[in-house]
């Protein structure tokens, strides 16, 4: 039996795990894996891979990024703009179905997203056996509590907010910082709840800026005259409005971002405080995953071989319950995991005194 393997999308700490874990699992049953290069485009012919053994993978479970490479552009985009999905071409498929052919390849593990894993149901309903390996930084996917990536994107928030703390406290400033997530609140919340955030802003909370300046004032009254704020690059305004500052027209996805330094504008205004923004950015997904997402990767990696070993392709390692297990691709893709205002967690973040710029 030979297995190919593929990321997809924007890359993840605790890729590389995940290639560990397949690599080990697939090396046990004698199986040999083929890596494809960037993504989908590896797959056209003549197939751009490597292969990969124990030898070839030792030690890369801590490495940041992926060693296969990864993109999110291509031939095989499947969703284009917010959540509308295109069919890749059967041209397309029929091409990658050769290579697989030429290669002798009996199964694809797709490790991607939401867009990602959409291609990969359609190859998969095109006759290409597939399985799926949820990832993403953000956590919006459903059927799975939590991707790899996650908790490492959540670590670089809180060390953020701890060198925040210090220079947010010398000179009795505001700091606001902007973090990724996409349309979900997920980085943010719990990034700003461990870094100790006074303010959070949530794409699913909307906001109002009166608010958060309210809060900034009350703190300076209390004696307290450093304020942090984290802000979601997807947190709207109670008009619904999204602060971008660049939008892509046109086939994409609009690029988030600019959100941080219109807060910071509008605090430093309303309150006269001195602010400023910081832009975290893509030092949320590089650098080595934590523990967590090493264990997770190896578990969802493993999990994929085994999967293949029982045929049940279309489906998609799962984690649920402290139990990595699978559901169908389907019930993953095309409908985000949000944060609920209403949840445990957001109930827990106003008890410590959090403000989420929503209160009266
Ligand atoms: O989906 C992961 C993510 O890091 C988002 O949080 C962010 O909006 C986006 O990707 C950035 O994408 P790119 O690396 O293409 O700018």
């Amino acid at each position: 039996m030979r297995i190919g393997i593929l990321n997809s999308g924007g890359d993840c700490p605790g890729l590389n795990a995940v290639i560990h874990g397949v690599v080990g699992a697939a090396h046990q049953l004698g199986w040999e894996v083929v890596g494809f290069r960037d993504g989908f485009e590896g797959l056209l012919p003549p197939g751009d891979y490597m292969m990969l053994n124990p030898e070839k993978t030792v030690g890369i479970m801590k490495l940041g990024g992926t060693i296969l490479g990864t993109t999110n552009k291509g031939h095989f985009v499947a969703k284009i703009g917010e959540g509308d999905v295109a069919e890749v071409p059967v041209e397309v498929v029929e091409r990658a179905k050769a290579t697989l052919r030429h290669l002798e390849i009996g199964a694809l593990i797709v490790v991607g997203g939401d867009g990602s894993l959409t291609t990969g149901l359609q190859l998969n309903r095109m006759g290409i056996p597939v399985i799926g390996v949820p990832k993403t930084i953000d956590n919006d996917l459903q059927a799975t509590a939590m991707t790899f990536g996650f908790d490492s994107a959540v670590a670089a928030v809180v060390d953020a907010l701890d060198r925040l703390h210090t220079t947010a406290e010398s000179h009795k400033r505001v700091l606001v910082l902007e973090v990724m997530g996409r349309h979900a609140g997920w980085i943010a919340l719990w990034g700003g709840m461990a870094g100790g955030a006074d303010v959070i802003l949530l794409p699913e909370i909307p906001f109002n800026m009166e608010n958060v300046a309210k809060a900034v004032k009350a703190r300076d009254a209390r004696g307290q005259h450093s304020t942090l704020v984290v802000v979601a690059e997807g947190a709207r305004l109670e008009s619904g409005e999204l602060v971008k500052k660049e939008a892509i027209g046109g086939k994409g996805e609009d690029r988030l971002g600019g959100v941080g330094e219109y807060v910071a504008r509008e605090v430093e205004k309303l309150t006269g405080k001195d602010t400023r923004a910081c832009i975290l950015g893509h030092l949320q997904r590089g650098g080595a995953p934590t523990a967590l997402d090493r264990i997770l990767g190896v578990r969802f990696g493993t999990k994929a071989v085994r999967l293949i070993e029982e045929g049940k392709f279309g489906r998609m390692v799962s984690y649920q319950q402290y139990h990595v297990g699978d559901v169908a691709i389907e019930e993953a893709v095309n409908h985000l995991r949000l944060v609920s205002p209403e949840s445990e967690v957001v109930q827990a973040a106003r008890s410590v005194g959090i403000t989420f710029g929503d209160e009266a």
